[in-house]
């Protein structure tokens, strides 16, 4: 059996946990990214890979680069050779429609995807897998079909073009070519496998487990990786690499696709990964904005009154409790959650180098660290809250429809 030992399965032996279903750190503190990367298997994105994308696509790299947001990779550099050669790639990234309204930890992969699909000029998939949400959010089928459209919308709602990009959901686009795939990838997983990956237990549904719905959870996310799954997309191209810009959290998908490519004749998924989004509260990075409760996160929904409260009642602050003790010693920017969304939206270099300065040295203070995050998210959300309404069901069944995209790698 052909297993890159970085790919290989091992079950989860340190005190973080971090899988598409749970994302805790010891004791409710930090998530330690780099030893994420030693216990995955996977490798820094470095700055010299980030170079390398500047002079590959002749712009600035987007700032979920510069700041380390998509911070770890598998063979993203191989991907950039294959591409220097003058050999393109595909994008594929997904979501899984679990709730109407989405975060903005939700958007951060899609914003990204846009930028990689506009700066290399490849094609894009974007798996939704209202099947998986049916089986583990007990959603009705119909209620997870409908939340994929309302998704679809946000996500078209991003940038996408449509001339590149297919969104697909997994009870519409199932069968033919794709439903080979999961058939030979499930064919390489074994229960105990999975069971070992994934943490099932026999109080699980059959849904879950067995075979065929096992595929929700283990190879359908893995089949998009490989070009024979869309035949009206990649006719003949089999050797067509997959690049897959997700939250590390989906990792254990992409390592079990990784095991089993070479053992189907293809090739392995090359992977980008982000670190998590934090909640407003978290004190430092721990978990992910959590779905569940309202204001641990700004929803792209949110009105301008809301987020301004939001951020002002529950963001939590590195400032000092009085304004004498602010003066002298300054925030603590490690822990601020102010500083941190900045850095994730604030797109200006030197302004945000200029704010961690000020503040951290006391000379700014909490609440004008605030009232700036307010302003760009309130812009951000407004521009995104206008692009979803100008969103039309038409549009919808144009980035669905089942069709070939000629002018995609232009
Ligand atoms: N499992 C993901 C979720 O629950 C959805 C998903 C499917 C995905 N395929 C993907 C995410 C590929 C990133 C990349 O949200």
């Amino acid at each position: 059996m052909d297993v890159d030992k970085k790919d290989s399965i091992a079950s989860d032996s340190s005190d973080q946990v971090v899988n598409p279903w749970e994302v805790s750190a010891k004791d409710g503190g930090k998530i330690d990214y780099d030893k994420l990367i030693d216990q995955f298997g996977c490798q820094r994105l470095d700055a010299s890979l980030i170079d390398r994308v500047q002079r590959l696509t002749s712009r600035q790299p987007h700032v979920f680069l510069r700041r380390g947001v998509f911070f770890a990779h598998r063979d993203f550099n191989e991907v950039l050779d294959a591409y220097e050669r003058g050999d393109k790639f595909y994008l594929y990234t997904g979501r899984g429609p679990s709730s109407e309204a989405l975060h903005l930890g939700h958007l951060i992969p899609f914003m990204f995807t846009k930028y990689l699909q506009e700066a290399f000029k490849v094609p894009l998939v974007i798996q939704l897998t209202d099947d998986e949400k049916c089986m583990w959010k007990n959603l009705s089928v119909e209620e997870s079909q409908r939340l994929a459209r309302e998704n679809a919308k946000d996500i078209i709602a991003c940038g996408f073009d449509v001339t590149k990009t297919f969104i697909f959901s997994d009870f519409d686009y199932v069968g033919g070519a794709f439903y080979k795939n999961m058939v030979k990838v499930a064919k390489c997983v074994t229960l105990n496998k999975a069971m070992g990956i994934f943490g099932f237990s026999g109080e699980d549904h059959i849904g879950k487990l067995s075979f065929p719905p096992v595929q929700a959870c283990l190879s359908v996310p893995a089949v998009p990786s490989f070009p024979s799954s869309f035949p009206h997309l990649f006719p003949g191209k089999d050797k067509l690499r997959c690049l897959i810009p997700c939250a590390i959290d989906q990792d254990p998908y992409f390592r079990m696709t990784r095991d089993v490519a070479p053992r189907l004749g293809y090739s392995k998924p090359a992977l980008i990964e982000s670190s998590f989004f934090p909640a407003l509260q978290a004190s430092g990075e721990n978990g992910k904005m959590s779905a569940s409760d309202p204001n641990s996160a700004i929803y792209v929904t949110d009105t301008a009154k809301e987020i301004k409260n939001k951020i002002n009642r529950y963001a939590f602050s590195g400032g000092q409790d009085s304004i004498e003790k602010h003066r002298e010693i300054g925030a603590n920017l490690e822990v601020d959650i102010p500083v941190k969304y900045l850095s994730f939206f604030l797109d200006d270099d030197t302004e945000l180098e200029h704010i961690k300065k000020e503040y951290g040295e006391g000379r700014m203070l909490t609440g004008e660290v605030k009232k700036r995050l307010t302003e760009v998210l309130t812009e951000m959300v407004e521009r995104h809250r206008m692009a979803r309404a100008a969103v039309t069901d038409e549009m919808v069944d144009a980035f669905m429809a089942v069709r070939p995209l000629p002018s995609m790698f232009e």
